[in-house]
């Protein structure tokens, strides 16, 4: 059932495939992704693909590649079969390649001493312009216009639509002189513009789809929407069906876009075509990486995203990511690696909601995009439990209409009241000869889908009411109106936004940060519907969207932004600005917290002027992941195998968490005694020469946070200060969460940083033997 909700208007964090079974539980996850991985393996029951991982040493990327096939042959019974179990060598940014093995030759292979690791290929499934005014961020914001017209930012995603007024490339000048990216020629692709720089795209399984065009062309809409609330064009006069009008326009207009497409709408996206994208992103030049595709994997030496992005920091890229939309379960947070920022949806004050009437006269609301004007003034209504096609199963599938379950001559020319199962049952009315859906949902009443006949969503208890009103009367009618937008109280995050703990790391709170990810217009594909569901015929050149997905570009945009007014900054420098500057949001109307919002919603305009970052670099992320409890054998996935870690004789870090992050959170111990964290902290000053910052602190009931010192002055631009938080919590905080906050004030700045304690452990979560 799950499946249609492989739908696009709601999207879906992509997760990993087959390992993942249990996400199936969890709403927004479809079985697409299995669907995925199963084609993968048809036809070729004993082998997968694999990736093989050398390190990087880069002698030369023609013998890089030639080695691979030599290593192949090893295995293999001749150089031929070697060459065509080869899927992909990566040669350019770091040294790995991708092949068809049989479990035992993968075996093999991990045993020879120049392979530092072997990973199966895994397939992950994806996860929209009034946001920015929202956020404070206008079309007039301060800009830095010849620094940002040479910064580039690359997207991983569906492809696409070059022609897209958001990508035109009017007044842009030739590409950055850095720039080593290419674009070609390629089926159903115009080929590229002075704006959208570079388009490629990796499909290493070799599998054809008639579903999918192998070109950079985007077939789902994802790609481009995401593209244009990163860097789109300002383009006036964007909307969908009237709603949501205004002027169009991404973060930085002014930088060049780079699509690297690694998602298909046959197979997801693999962990072989995510990390062929690192390769040739990290090469080619680009400043910012922006990826709203998802993975659970607690583990950060196999997890494709968050290797690639490790080799991406080195090289002074930020990857920017969604956090996932499994909310609002809790330890539901995808992409949690310190080095990525993780990205969760709220939702911006306006909503879409359509008029319904009933026959007598009770009026009431439902939400989604609904662009019909009703013909006829009421239509006989019915319920779905009563119109099946079955009654020997008493209803129970025709009052969720599930498609054949229900009695064509009853539903003909009615509404139909249906209970929520799964998206597409306005589809399945239409197709029934149906009018149009009521569905009655208890969940996603915070989205807006589209619709493709007349249709609308209402909690369920107003469903229930309209169920009564259908057994009351002898001809039950209603009608549907055409959808509105209304103002709500903003920003709350969304339900679908996946929530904290952290699963890998207790010491590492996660997500990151809020921005808006509810009914976000973007730039759309002309080939795909806006439903995407059979029967659907309606197209438009923006669209409506939800997700993590479309939070994560905003995010990965002021990165941009911030980049372009500070272009030596290292990525953790931008992630800092970004996290400190954030606009607190309030636990009130969020029950999760920080969980659901991390330091709070995104703040453009501030965060090119943070005033004071929490600055490190990768000796940092390896002295955590040894306190972590990572083997040192293990780090060299990250750093390459010249350079061999050994834990025991590593400079440790510092501090409860051995990390100079923006934000702290401390896990209670079961214990009698209060738990105490003592977190280090160093923070560099970017704001001006001389100044003082003084420390102000807020503490829950049962936690005590004493800062030392209090007061930290600066005489110069880039001086370090350091300072300890130690951070006490009673035992009677046991199963709660509870959050304070530190506080830096300046005379300009204030630098924020949530302070967790989370005194709930989570069955998800690794259980690593870190040092506490
Ligand atoms: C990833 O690494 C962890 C341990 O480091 C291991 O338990 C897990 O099986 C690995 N997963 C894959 C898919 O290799
Ligand atoms: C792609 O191009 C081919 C050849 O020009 C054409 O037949 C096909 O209809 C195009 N597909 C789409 C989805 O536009
Ligand atoms: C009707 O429902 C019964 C019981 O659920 C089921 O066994 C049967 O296959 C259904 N028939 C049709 C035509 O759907
Ligand atoms: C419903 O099922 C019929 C018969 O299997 C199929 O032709 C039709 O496309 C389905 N409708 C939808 C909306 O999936
Ligand atoms: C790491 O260093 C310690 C202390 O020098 C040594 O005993 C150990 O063998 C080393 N481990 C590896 C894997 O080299
Ligand atoms: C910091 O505290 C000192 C001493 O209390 C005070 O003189 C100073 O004005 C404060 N500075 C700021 C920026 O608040």
């Amino acid at each position: 059932m799950q499946r249609a909700r492989a739908r696009g208007k709601r999207d879906r964090e992509m997760s990993r495939g087959k390992a993942d079974v249990r996400f199936l539980l969890f709403p927004f996850v479809s079985l697409l992704i299995l669907g995925g991985s199963e084609a993968a393996t048809d036809g070729n029951k004993d082998k997968e693909f694999y990736i093989v991982y050398l390190g990087d040493s880069h002698e030369n990327e023609e013998h890089a590649a030639r080695s691979h096939v030599q290593l192949l042959s090893s295995l293999k019974t001749s150089d031929d079969e070697a060459r065509e179990s080869l899927a992909y060598s990566y040669t350019k940014s770091f040294n790995a390649f991708a092949a068809k093995l049989s479990e035992d030759e993968a075996a093999e292979l991990s045993n020879l001493e120049e392979v530092v690791s072997v990973f199966p290929n895994r397939y992950h499934e994806l996860h929209t312009t009034k946001s920015w005014d929202f956020m404070g961020f206008p079309q007039t914001a301060r800009r830095n216009p010849k620094m940002e017209s040479d910064i580039v930012v690359a997207l991983f995603d569906t492809g696409i639509t070059p022609q897209s007024e958001s990508f035109a490339d009017k007044g842009f000048g030739p590409p950055p002189p850095k720039w080593k990216g290419s674009c070609g020629h390629y089926a159903n692709f115009s080929g590229c513009n002075n704006k959208l720089i570079g388009a490629r795209y990796f499909k290493l399984d070799g599998l054809r789809d008639l579903s999918d065009i192998l070109s950079p062309v985007d077939m789902q809409g994802h790609g481009t929407h995401t593209s244009s609330t990163l860097a789109g064009n300002v383009v006036p006069n964007a909307d969908l069906f009237g709603l949501a009008s205004g002027t169009a326009r991404g973060a930085v207009p002014g930088a060049r876009l780079a699509m690297y497409k690694v998602c298909w709408v046959s197979s997801g996206c693999s962990d072989m075509d995510l990390l062929a994208a690192f390769d040739a992103a990290i090469h080619d030049g680009v400043d910012i990486i922006s990826i709203s595709i998802g993975g659970m994997v607690p583990d950060y030496t196999n997890d494709s995203i968050a290797v690639g992005a490790f080799h991406a920091m080195r090289r002074g890229i930020l990857t920017v990511t969604s956090a996932g939309n499994n909310g609002p379960n809790l330890a539901s947070v995808a992409n949690h690696a310190p080095w990525l920022v993780t990205v969760a949806a709220s939702g911006i004050d306006r909503q879409f909601r359509s008029k319904v009437q009933l026959g007598d006269g009770r009026t009431l609301w439902g939400v989604g995009v609904n662009a019909f004007d009703p013909k006829e003034k009421l239509y006989p209504l019915v319920s779905g439990a009563d119109a099946g096609a079955n009654s020997s199963d008493g209803g129970a599938s025709s009052s969720y209409c599930v498609n054949g379950s229900l009695d064509r001559a009853k539903v003909r020319g009615k509404l139909v009241y249906c209970r929520f199962s799964m998206d597409g049952v306005d589809a399945t009315i239409k197709g029934s000869g149906g009018i149009g859906v009521i569905i009655g949902s208890q969940d996603f009443l915070d989205t807006a889908e589209i619709y493709m006949a007349p249709s609308t969503m209402v909690d369920v208890t107003l469903g229930e009411a309209i169920d009564g009103y259908i057994h009351s009367t002898r001809s039950p009618s209603a009608v549907i109106y055409r959808t509105e937008e209304v103002k709500i109280p903003a920003p709350i995050i969304a339900s679908f936004s996946s929530r904290g703990p952290n699963p890998g790391s207790q010491r590492i709170l996660k997500p990151d940060i809020a921005a808006p990810g509810i009914d976000i217009l973007a730039s759309y594909t002309p080939l795909r519907s806006l439903t995407g569901l059979k029967g659907d015929t309606q197209y438009s050149k923006f669209s409506l969207m939800s997700g993590t997905s479309m939070a994560c570009p905003h995010v990965a945009g002021v990165a941009a932004y911030v980049k372009s007014f500070h272009p030596t900054w290292s990525p953790a420098a931008i992630k800092s600005a970004i996290m400190t500057t954030a606009k607190p949001m309030s636990r009130r109307t969020n029950p999760h917290g920080e969980f659901a919002y991390g330091t709070g919603q995104l703040n453009p305009a501030r965060a090119i002027n943070p005033g004071l970052v929490y600055d490190m670099g990768e000796t940092s992320y390896i002295q955590f992941l040894c306190h972590e409890g990572y083997p040192g054998s293990s780090l060299q996935v990250l750093l390459g195998p010249g350079r061999p870690v050994n834990c025991s004789t590593l400079v440790p870090g510092v501090g409860y968490d051995s990390l100079n992050y923006p934000t702290m959170q401390l896990a209670l111990r079961k214990a009698r005694e209060p738990t105490i964290g003592v977190f280090v902290r160093t923070v560099t000053n970017v704001g001006p020469a001389r100044s003082v910052y003084n420390v102000t602190v807020r503490a829950p009931q049962g936690v005590t946070i004493a800062v030392k010192p209090e007061s930290l002055s600066f005489t110069r631009v880039m001086q370090k200060r350091s300072f300890k938080v130690v951070v006490k919590a009673e035992p009677r905080l046991e199963n709660q969460v509870v959050s304070g906050w530190l506080a830096w004030k300046g005379l300009r700045h204030v630098v924020r940083s949530p302070v967790v304690i989370n005194g709930i452990r989570f069955d998800g979560q690794a259980d690593r033997p870190g040092v506490d």
